[in-house]
């Protein structure tokens, strides 16, 4: 693993232990800058990022932990060390839940030093290494959590990735069962939000007045039965993201508050009178076609446009059959350990007619489908008994798609078209297709293609 140079800053009224760590620090090859306060070292942070803070507990202007929680705020990948003369229990409790790594005390030695430092850099090395994985994953166009090598999955995770590095709204327009709420979280667990809450709210089968107390929170006595003040879940959510679900269901009244919020980008509870500012990145889904509503009058044109700065549509399973192996180990696997069984695949036959059904109701459907397969299996294989009547009654006439035949057939009229081209020359044709002329003749004979039509 290569070695990377850490920079260090050192927050300590007292001048000479400042000047000592910076001295013990320096000759070890680290890039130290010093501070005396609190104020100047926060102040500075954002212009000179460094790896690690070491922060004295006792600052003339704020409490070192105080000092230590803002640092986080700012900048929650910087290291924090505790440097104390006043060494208590309590406060290195204080100090750990807040993010610190460890915790020394003064008089500082040399030793000590050295051997924190170590420690933190190794922490420092992992995570990076840990990153640098994962960006490799993510260039390799894979999500985790959401399967799917197809093409039109492949699409998706592009814009997913470009997307979660923008700050804009989403729509997720999609059939039900396709994995709108997995992408949701995708983009968010991406994102730079990602250390701040994920938040889902359905807004089906709701009041108008329950939404607005849900969304925006309300003030104490703001209703009956509202005996306290609570935060809605725009509030809860700061800084993160929050996934509007069955967004096509909302009444039009309460789509005239929610694009008002979002043009204002503030909110007021309930019951209240002071605005509040609204920082959150909104994922809107719906299995509508909203387009639809509009036209029907049933859903805002200008709050389509906001809440479309990007829009997804996901694919049916249907339209993407080749990632129904994929999902099928994957669900094999996630249904293993939950069940304790030892399932390995799904058999041949049983798969032919999974990759025949038209699942209506999307992955999940596949997914209930083998979590009750896998529940139910005695052997390491899922057979055609394990499965639901729809997928065992499945006549081939079922099909529905003409272009999904046997291996078989693809053979047989791809040396159909060959045969054609070269005018049933057989020795051009076996060149071509690169096999013995024993074995095209083999072919001809087994498929029955009549050569005396050349
Ligand atoms: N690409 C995927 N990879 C792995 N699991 C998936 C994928 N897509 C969907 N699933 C699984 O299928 C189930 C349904 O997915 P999800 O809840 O995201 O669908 P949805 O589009 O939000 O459906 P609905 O419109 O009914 O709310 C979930 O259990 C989810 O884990
Ligand atoms: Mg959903």
């Amino acid at each position: 693993m290569e070695q990377i140079t850490l920079k260090i800053a050192v927050i300590d009224d007292e001048e000479s232990a400042r000047n000592l760590i910076k001295r013990f620090l320096d000759k070890e090859g680290y890039q130290v800058s010093t501070y005396a306060d609190g104020l100047s070292f926060l102040r500075d942070i954002r212009k000179h990022p460094v790896n690690i803070a070491l922060i004295d507990l006792q600052l003339p202007d704020m409490d070192g932990l105080e000092v230590l929680g803002k640092l986080k705020e700012i900048y929650p990948d910087c290291e924090a060390v505790i440097v104390t003369g006043h060494g208590s229990i309590e406060s290195a409790v204080d100090a750990t839940k807040l993010g610190a790594l460890h915790y020394i005390t003064k008089p500082c030695r040399k030793a000590d030093i050295c051997t924190m430092v170590d420690r933190v850099r190794e922490k420092i090395q992992r995570r990076l290494e840990n990153r640098r994985l994962s960006d490799a994953l993510y260039s390799d166009g894979l999500i985790p959590g959401v399967v799917g090598a197809s093409p039109a999955m492949r699409e998706i995770f592009k814009v997913v990735q470009k997307v979660a590095q923008v700050n804009c709204n989403v729509l997720l327009e999609a059939e039900t069962g396709t994995g709108k709420q997995v992408v949701a979280r995708a983009i968010h667990d991406l994102s730079q939000r990602r250390k701040k809450p994920f938040v889902y709210f359905n807004c089906g089968g709701f009041t108008e007045e329950l939404i607005c107390s849900e969304l925006f929170g309300h003030e104490r006595g703001a209703f009956t039965g509202a005996t306290s003040a609570k935060k809605g879940l725009f509030e809860t959510a700061a800084g993160g993201t929050v996934l509007l679900d069955e967004i096509g269901e909302m009444s039009m009244s309460m789509q005239v508050k929610l694009l008002h919020v979002l043009q204002e980008r503030q909110i007021i509870r309930v019951g209240g009178n002071h605005p509040i500012d609204l920082d959150i990145r909104i994922i809107a889904a719906t299995n509508r076609d909203l387009k639809k509503s509009i036209e029907q009058g049933t859903f805002r044109e200008d709050l389509y446009y906001r809440l479309n700065v990007v829009r997804i549509q996901l694919p049916r399973l249907v339209d993407r059959r080749e990632d129904i192996l994929l999902l099928c180990s994957h669900f094999i696997k996630k249904f293993n350990e939950l069940f304790d069984k030892n399932v390995e695949r799904v058999a041949p036959s049983a798969m032919k007619h999974l990759m025949h059904y038209s699942f209506p109701g999307n992955v999940r459907e596949l997914e209930n489908m083998i979590q009750r397969a896998v529940a139910l299996s005695e052997g390491n294989e899922i057979t055609l008994n394990d499965l639901p009547e729809v997928i065992r009654d499945l006549a081939w006439a079922d099909v529905g798609d003409d272009t999904l035949v046997p291996l078989e057939e693809v053979e047989r009229q791809h040396i159909m078209k060959v045969l054609e081209k070269t005018g049933y020359n057989k020795k051009l044709a076996s060149t071509i297709l690169k096999v013995p002329r024993t074995t095209l003749w083999r072919r001809i004979k087994q498929f029955g293609i009549d050569m005396n039509r050349g």
